[in-house]
């Protein structure tokens, strides 16, 4: 372990010390960069540096390609069965090392441990439920009018799959990607983020454990995002890139791979309403908002961006968000006694200031909260802000922190009409008892996901994604897998008598 580690760590030290990997995994050996560079990972709680990491470059980036190329075919002629046993494993090993994995998140990505426990518990959940899609890819015989041949159709892998991940879930995200992915009889090379690189390279090490053959997993660390970027987008043996991040870098990382036409799968920001209407249990509704709001202290693409409340219950709504908000501690997430942790870095923190600075600029109120951590500090302290109108920033961007934007509206026409005034369509939330109009709402929103009445949507089981200029494709469920899978007819002729 190294000693930046032991120090961040103060104390709570892995029992494994061999999951803490600061070099990549390309072609299952583990590498140091081509020119010896490195990276430093930093505690966003306290700055201590966690690791150096190996800092890759484009040549490594294409034999981590090339690696993934000449391991798929192996791996796609083994029986779905026999890959299903190896992602089993892996799912087994991830969850018992939580512990061990939960601490390396925390110090990277700040989250509190019991959060970074449970997002392992979440990512190994897609390694168990895509180790068990595997053995459901099914193909079909279609009807058709000759009698001399079956038109059969048959589903394969894409072949060498990118993905590129975001800092908020290190694992989680990985695990929704690689695991549907390995589960068909793709390849991947992975990209994590440099700010909390070091959650995947110990959910690859934990992969080799399990018996995943080299080069079907490889992970090239960097600095560089935008050559490591460009290389899996534009290099013609890549068939298909995943990311999840924001809309703009979507949008660039779709233009590069137009060169090659690569399948996409985009999961990008969002502007998630959260309607509470006058009919909704106020307890429920601010318990579920809240934690929607500031879980992962209100870094996740689906965190509730803007709450919607009708004018009869607003001030009552304020209070019941108050009141949760009161109970909240923030501080280093290796405290458990804290429950909201720090936001990534300065720069997140800037951003998020210069939001709530527009609102209140232009007539917002702090109910709550408000305060912005000084000099180097990351810490935002969880926000509620009253008396917001849509033409404040907070209306139509994603703010990506602890803060909460409260409207108020009149009708059901008028919450639709503001939850779908935003160029965004990823989650979305409603709080009513009354049954019809749970429906009409639901329907009437142009959100990929709507939880009605609950605000934990995710889940391995069902399908995650956005409309919009919030992405395409779909992580989790049965569809999970379409996104990995070609489509391929076989015409059988010759067999009249
Ligand atoms: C995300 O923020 O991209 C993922 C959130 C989740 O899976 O719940």
């Amino acid at each position: 372990m190294s000693q930046a580690l032991k120090t961040a760590s103060a104390g709570r030290l892995l029992s494994d010390p061999g999951l803490l990997r600061t070099q990549a995994c390309i072609d299952g050996e583990w590498i140091d960069a081509d020119d010896g560079s490195t990276f430093r990972v930093l505690n966003p709680a306290n700055h201590e540096v966690v690791a150096e990491v190996a800092n890759l470059g484009g040549a490594e980036t294409r034999r981590a390609i090339d690696a993934a190329e000449a391991a798929r075919h192996a791996w796609a002629a083994r029986s779905a069965f026999e890959r299903s046993a190896v992602l089993r494993k892996w799912h087994e090993l991830i969850l018992g090392n939580v512990e061990d994995l939960a601490i390396i998140m925390t110090l990277e990505q700040g989250k509190v441990l019991a959060e970074s426990r449970g997002e392992i518990a979440y990512a190994a959940s897609f390694i168990e439920w895509f180790a068990e899609e595997a053995k459901r890819i099914y193909g079909e015989i279609l009807p058709q009018p000759q009698t001399d041949r079956r038109g059969i159709v048959i589903r394969q892998p894409v072949g060498v799959c990118a993905a590129i991940t975001p800092w908020n879930f290190p694992s989680a995200m990985l695990a929704r990607k690689a695991a549907p992915a390995l589960a068909v009889g793709c390849s991947m090379v992975a990209k994590p983020p440099h700010e909390t690189p070091l959650s995947m390279l110990a959910m690859a090490e934990l992969a080799q454990r399990a018996g995943l053959p080299a080069g079907l997993l490889n992970v090239v660390p960097t600095e560089a995002s935008r050559v490591v970027g460009e290389e899996l987008c534009s290099n013609p043996t890549v068939r298909k890139l995943s990311f999840t991040g924001s809309t703009a870098v979507g949008k660039i990382l779709t233009k590069q791979c137009a060169g090659t036409l690569k399948r996409l799968s985009m999961e990008l920001g969002g502007n998630a309403p959260a309607i509470v209407f006058d009919d909704a249990d106020l307890e429920q509704a601010a318990t579920g908002v809240a934690l929607a709001k500031y879980r992962n202290s209100g870094q996740t693409c689906i965190c509730v961006n803007r709450i919607l409340v009708q004018e009869s219950i607003y001030d009552e709504f304020v209070d019941e968000l108050k009141k949760v908000v009161g109970t909240y501690r923030i501080g280093d997430g290796m405290d458990e006694s804290v429950t909201h942790g720090p936001v990534i870095t300065r720069e997140a923190l800037e951003g998020i200031r210069e939001l709530v600075d527009d609102a209140i600029e232009r007539g917002a109120t702090v109910a709550a909260g408000g305060a912005f951590g000084e000099g180097d500090s990351h810490f935002v302290e969880p926000t509620i802000l009253c008396n917001v109108s849509d033409d404040m920033r907070v209306f139509g961007e994603e703010i990506f922190g602890p803060v909460a934007p409260i409207f108020k509206f009149g009708t059901e026409e008028e919450a639709i009409a503001m939850a779908n005034d935003t160029e965004f369509g990823l989650a979305s939330y409603v709080y009513t008892r009354d049954q019809g109009r749970c429906w009409r709402v639901a329907e009437a929103i142009e959100y990929g996901m709507v939880g009605v009445n609950e605000t934990m949507i995710s889940s391995a089981y069902f399908p995650f994604g956005g409309i919009k200029e919030s992405g395409q494709g779909r992580e989790g469920s049965h569809f999970g897998v379409e996104d990995y899978l070609e489509t391929k007819y076989v015409c059988l002729g010759g067999l009249g008598a």
